[in-house]
C-alpha cells in the first residue's frame, strides 16, 4: 500500500487505460477521482470495484478541454478528500485523419482534449499542490507518438508531440517545488481508441508482427508504469517520459 492517504485524480478515468490507472492506484491504496464525461453507470461499476480494493473513489463529470471544468473536478477532489497528490492527465482522442484532410473541428477537437486538458490539468494541479504546501506527482500519458509520426493520425501526433515538450518543460519548472512530472509513452493497448483496429483481423495481424513483444498492451501493462512513477521508487524521474510499447518504436518492421 505504497499509495496510502495519497489522493489521485484521473482525468478520461472510467475507461480504457484511464480506468486501468484508476483500479492501479487504488490497489496501491490511494484515493481516487475518476473524471469522466459520459456513461454514469461506468463510473458507478468503477467506484464499487475500487472499493472492494479498500479505497475511495468519487466520480466527477467535467469535460477537460474547458478549463473551468477543470478547475471544478480539482476543486471536487479537494471538496472530498481535502488534498491531491497525483494528477494524471490521460483523457485522449484521436482522428485517424492526414494533414491534407484534417478538418478545422477535428484539430481543435483532438488538441484541446488531449493536449490543453493536460496543460491547464498540469498548472491547475500544481497551484493546489503549491497551496497545500506538499509535494506532488503529475503523470501525463502521451504516446509513441509524442515522437514518432504516425501517418493519417497528424492532429494526435502533434498533441502527443505538445504532450512531450509540455512534461519536459513543467518538469524543469516545477521540480523546485518538489513536483515532478513524467510522461508514459504506450504503443498499441486494448482499449476503445483501438477498437476499429482490433475488429479487422488482417490489420491486427499487421500490427502483432510490428510489435517486437508480438502483441498489443492489456491496459493493466500500461497503468504498472503509472503507479511506479506515482510511488516513492520514482523520487528521481522527473521531465522525462517512460516508454510502455512493446518494443514497437525500435522494431523495424513497419506498420
Ligand atoms: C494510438 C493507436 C496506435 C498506437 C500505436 C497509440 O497512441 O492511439 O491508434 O495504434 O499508438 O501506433
Amino acid at each position: 500500500m505504497s499509495l496510502k492517504g495519497k489522493v489521485a485524480i484521473v482525468t478520461g478515468g472510467n475507461s480504457g487505460i484511464g480506468r486501468a490507472i484508476a483500479l492501479g492506484l487504488a490497489k496501491a491504496g490511494a484515493n481516487i477521482v475518476v473524471d469522466f464525461i459520459s456513461d454514469v453507470a461506468a463510473t458507478e461499476t468503477l467506484k464499487q470495484e475500487i472499493a472492494t480494493l479498500g479505497a475511495e473513489a468519487i466520480g466527477v463529470e467535467a469535460d477537460v478541454s474547458h478549463v473551468d471544468q477543470l478547475q471544478g473536478l480539482i476543486d471536487a477532489g479537494v471538496a472530498k478528500f481535502g488534498h491531491i497528490d497525483i494528477m494524471v492527465n490521460n483523457a485522449g482522442v484521436e482522428t485517424r485523419t492526414s494533414v491534407l484532410e484534417t478538418t478545422e473541428a477535428q484539430y481543435d477537437k483532438v488538441l484541446s482534449i488531449n493536449l490543453k486538458s493536460a496543460f491547464f490539468g498540469t498548472q491547475i494541479a500544481a497551484r493546489q499542490m503549491i497551496k497545500q504546501g506538499t509535494p506532488g506527482r503529475i503523470i501525463n500519458i502521451t504516446s509513441v507518438h509524442e515522437d514518432w509520426p504516425m501517418p493519417g493520425n497528424t492532429a494526435y501526433c502533434l498533441a502527443k508531440g505538445g504532450m512531450r515538450m509540455l512534461t519536459r518543460t513543467a518538469g524543469v519548472e516545477l521540480a523546485p517545488h518538489g513536483i515532478l512530472v513524467a510522461g508514459v509513452g504506450p504503443g498499441a493497448v486494448a482499449t476503445p481508441i483501438n477498437l476499429s483496429t482490433m475488429k479487422d483481423p488482417a490489420l491486427m495481424a499487421k500490427l502483432d508482427a510490428a510489435i517486437p513483444v508480438g502483441r498489443m498492451a492489456e491496459p493493466g501493462e500500461i497503468a504498472n508504469v503509472v503507479v511506479f512513477l506515482a510511488g516513492e521508487g520514482a523520487s528521481y524521474v522527473t521531465a522525462t517520459t517512460i516508454f510502455a510499447d512493446g518494443g514497437i518504436m525500435q522494431s523495424s518492421v513497419g506498420l
